[in-house]
């Protein structure tokens, strides 16, 4: 069966923690699992699974999959998260802290709806439960359409003036040179795919409603993409979460900022772990 390709930090190095639940990270689009490098250091001895999403790094394509997993063919965050869900049981984890970033996000909300046995935490990073608009779906259909174009990858370009903050771009130049060669380097059919299945999901704010697990809502304060009003709607489900601003962060926080984004990441899994 193809499976997604997962990393797990060596528990046997997590002294302390051994035999705990992991902390699941998600990573953004069109990135991998290379993105939560920075902040793995930060996370300390925590034991931690990072996930290439289907049809990025070295996960198979979205498609064989879906196939694989009996999931149906057109694109959906739901073959994402039975993807995440079907690799983390073949690692013999039946239960973790789930954190995404953006689309992790929103991939960690169909494992919500999907499994929400599997999820002793839940962390939102930069990412919103609400639907995309009619505007959206449709700059995201043109991307996918031009990604596997004759523009090919340079379609996701223009993507660095959004997904960076001011003062990464104006402090942190080689975090914003390693965005635009992995944005250069993104797989066009993963990314066609994900833009798909982006454009296809649900609101799922309600899923949120039914959580009574410890969760976590961070914004980078410079992030375009997500509003305080993502936030406070996220917020305002769930029963127990802690909201967090990370001042000179855009999008991707955990990579722009990653010590300010371990903390209360750490914080999650410790409040996750203690209720288990
Ligand atoms: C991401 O960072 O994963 C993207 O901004 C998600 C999106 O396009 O909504």
């Amino acid at each position: 069966m193809s499976r997604l390709s997962v990393h797990v930090r060596d528990p046997q190095s997590s002294d302390g923690h051994q035999g705990t639940i992991p902390l699941v990270l998600l990573h953004a689009f069109p990135l991998d699992s290379r993105m939560w490098e920075p902040m793995l250091a930060e996370l300390g001895d925590l034991p931690v699974v990072t996930v290439d999403a289907p049809g990025f790094g070295a996960s198979p394509p979205a498609s064989q999959l879906a196939r694989s997993l009996g999931c149906p063919i057109a694109p959906s965050l739901r073959t994402y998260a039975e993807a995440v869900a079907s690799a983390l049981r073949a690692e013999g984890i039946e239960r973790a802290v789930v954190a995404g970033l953006s689309m992790g996000g929103y991939t960690a909300l169909a494992l919500a709806e999907q499994h929400p046995e599997m999820l002793a935490g839940l962390g939102l990073l930069d990412t919103k439960a609400t639907a995309d608009t009619a505007q959206a779906r449709a700059t995201r259909i043109r991307m996918a359409e031009r990604v596997t174009g004759a523009l090919g990858t340079r379609a996701t370009a223009p993507m660095i003036d959004t997904i960076v903050g001011e003062t990464t771009r104006r402090e942190r130049p080689e975090v914003v040179e390693t965005v635009r060669t992995w944005l250069a380097a993104a797989p066009p059919a993963g990314v066609a795919w994900a833009q798909r299945a982006m454009a296809g999901r649900r609101d799922r704010l309600a899923t949120l409603a039914g959580l009574s697990i410890p969760a976590l809502v961070l914004r980078g304060a410079e992030d375009a993409t997500i509003g305080d009003d993502d936030v406070a709607a996220m917020a305002r489900q769930l029963s127990d979460a802690d909201v967090v601003t990370v001042p000179g962060a855009g999008h991707l926080s955990a990579l722009e900022t990653p010590a300010a984004v371990a903390r209360p990441l750490r914080q999650l899994w410790q409040r996750a772990a203690a209720a288990e």
